[in-house]
């Protein structure tokens, strides 16, 4: 794969919320490709974050500079989860994705989410199987790995979340259609290049990223690993 299909995707849950429009416009101009949105209920997972009336307001800051916006990919963690995808939809998310296991009628969640205009997403935890997969495959545009368990950043990477993105590789190859496959949790600079060559394409990184003062230097530096040429390399 080459690297200009990769995508980055900070999670803002490690931003200062006291000033996240600021962030969002900082982490952009930094060169983020999508802007990855958590959203936690107190009840699916042990955390209570951010809901659509704050995507919504972020929504102007996700615009570049060249006019175009970052895309808002609002990941739920929350169950139920038909009523608050639809109040997602209207605060002008762009991708919505959900634990399959937090909905009671998957399919109907997948379709529901695509006719409000958004691309649809299914995110598998650390020890779920991805079963499910072979029923949706056809009305996905997003494959989810987490690879820490759901509620909170700055955790560390669970390695036996590499062979699920294989699998799920091989999976979105079969159907032969365009799917993201996107991995979440404890992705950093020294492990970007293993997950890629696992086969994902879409790379969500929190702490790693806003846990640091310059938030391109850690966007490059995960780019070149993307690319093959490591920066401390390149040097
Ligand atoms: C965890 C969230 C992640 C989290 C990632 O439940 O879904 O998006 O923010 O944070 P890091 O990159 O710090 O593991
Ligand atoms: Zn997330």
């Amino acid at each position: 794969m080459s690297s200009s299909t990769f995508s980055i995707a900070p999670s803002i849950l490690s931003a200062d919320f006291a000033r996240l429009g600021e962030e969002v416009r900082a982490v952009i101009a930094a060169g983020a490709d999508w802007i990855h949105f958590d959203v936690m209920d107190n009840h699916y997972v042990p955390n209570l974050t951010i809901g659509p009336a704050v995507a919504q307001s972020l929504k102007p800051h996700t615009r570049r500079a060249d006019g175009s916006h970052a895309p808002l990919d609002v990941h739920l963690m929350v169950r139920p989860v038909d009523a608050l995808a639809l109040a997602f939809a209207e605060a002008g998310a762009d991708l919505i994705s959900f634990h399959p296991d937090a909905s009671t009628h998957v399919d109907r969640t997948l379709q529901l989410i695509r006719s409000a205009g958004c691309r649809a997403g299914l995110v598998f935890n650390p020890a779920a199987p991805l079963d499910v997969l072979e029923w949706t495959l056809d009305k996905v545009d997003l494959v989810l790995i987490m690879s820490v368990n759901p509620g909170f950043g700055g955790q560390s990477f669970i390695d036996g979340a590499l062979r699920k993105v294989e699998r799920a590789r091989r999976l979105i190859e079969l159907s032969g259609r365009d799917i993201r496959l996107q991995v979440d949790g404890g992705i950093k600079v020294d492990n970007i290049r293993r997950v890629a060559d696992a086969g994902a394409d879409t790379f969500v990184a929190g702490s790693a990223i806003f846990g640091q003062r310059e938030y391109k230097a850690v966007i490059d530096a995960m780019r070149a690993e993307l690319a093959g040429q490591p920066l401390a390399e390149a040097a």
